[in-house]
């Protein structure tokens, strides 16, 4: 019986560090590998409950074990002996060790508070994307969040249907998204990269697919992709002549794609589904569900129910050469303002 005991302590001690093993290997969305202040702290106050808690569960093991397997005895001074071991055991050393744990976590939470930023983006979270604003540059992108890094971004968050909550494991914690409120919270990464990030509150069929970017540049590469973005708006020409992106765009059109998706510049200024402003500078596709290819955007177009079963977004209805031509003409938008390569 004490050899089962033993042998289950140890099996989970032995699953818990495969478990932190594993975690530890894929950084891009690891909440143990912190790559901004307030990720850290989390990291850090993780790592310490962990310990600390992770040693006294084993000692708690250890005690049951014994108190289940050593025989009863009647002697006195045993009992007295027994009587301190409580005393010392079960009040003072948690008083000692849980105390101070608990003042930790509280300050540590400090970490979390509120920073003041020159940039405000408001998120939106829909089934099952990401609508992304900056509201005081009129810039309006989806499921990916393109910040400055080594600087503090002032987050506004919301929700159209139902509870999502917003979660970067690197850069910061949890934060719900609610209809009808606004939540707010902020992000800041240390190091340019790309950081994933995930809805974390069960919000439906493909909640698993409601994932996102969020893409840290060097502050003047920052600038440079707000400027972009600004100028899109200058291409607002129908077009006139044949060019594929111009069959493309046209096709975009005819195929009813701007009753719900907007594009800069274009009279495509349909909001049921994501922006495409740029969209051919972006790495996935469909919330990050897929990277952006030709192949992939192709047979999303053509099934996207095959990929993302439940998602709004129907079939589109149109010959093949039709979808190719919009798929170019999605690729080819794009300002040359995002260049991320490294991954933190
Ligand atoms: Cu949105 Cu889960």
């Amino acid at each position: 019986m004490l050899n089962l005991l033993l042998r289950s302590v140890s099996l989970l001690i032995a699953a818990s560090l495969i478990l932190i093993t594993g975690c530890r290997g894929d950084k891009m969305q690891s909440a143990l590998h912190p790559s901004g202040p307030a990720a850290e702290a989390v990291a850090r106050l993780w790592w310490i409950l962990r310990l600390v808690l992770g040693g006294y569960s084993i000692a708690v093991f250890v005690l049951t074990a014994v108190a289940i397997f050593s025989r009863p005895s009647k002697r006195t001074r045993v009992k007295q002996w027994g009587r301190n071991f409580i005393l010392v055991g079960g009040v003072l050393l948690p008083a000692i060790i849980l105390v101070p744990l608990l003042l930790y976590s509280v300050t540590a939470t400090g970490a979390l508070r509120m920073r003041e930023s020159g940039l405000t983006i408001r998120v939106v979270g829909h089934r099952w994307w990401w609508e992304v604003e900056y509201p005081e540059q009129g810039i309006v992108t989806a499921n990916e969040i393109v910040i400055p890094a080594g600087e503090p971004v002032r987050l506004e968050m919301t929700a159209s249907d139902v509870i999502h909550s917003f979660w970067v494991p690197q850069l910061h914690g949890k934060t719900d998204m609610l209809p009808g409120l606004i939540t707010v919270s902020w992000l800041e990464a240390e190091n340019p990269g790309i950081y994933r990030g995930q809805c974390a509150e069960y919000c439906g069929l493909q909640h698993a697919h409601m994932a996102f970017q969020v893409i840290a540049l060097p502050p003047d590469q920052f600038v440079d992709w707000l400027n972009t973005r600004s100028r899109s708006d200058a291409t607002a020409d129908p077009p006139t002549s044949q060019t594929e992106q111009q069959v493309g765009e046209r096709a975009f059109f005819q195929h009813g794609c701007a009753v719900c998706h907007a594009i800069d510049g274009t009279l495509a200024v349909g909001d049921a589904g994501p922006d495409l402003t740029l969209i051919g500078e972006r790495q996935t596709l469909a919330a990050a569900t897929l990277p952006l290819t030709r192949d992939n955007l192709t047979a999303w177009l053509i099934d996207p129910q095959a990929f993302k079963p439940g998602v709004k977004m129907p079939p589109t209805h149109a010959p093949l050469e039709d979808i190719q031509a919009i798929v170019e003409y999605l690729m080819q938008l794009k300002g040359g303002g995002v260049n991320v390569e490294s991954t933190p």
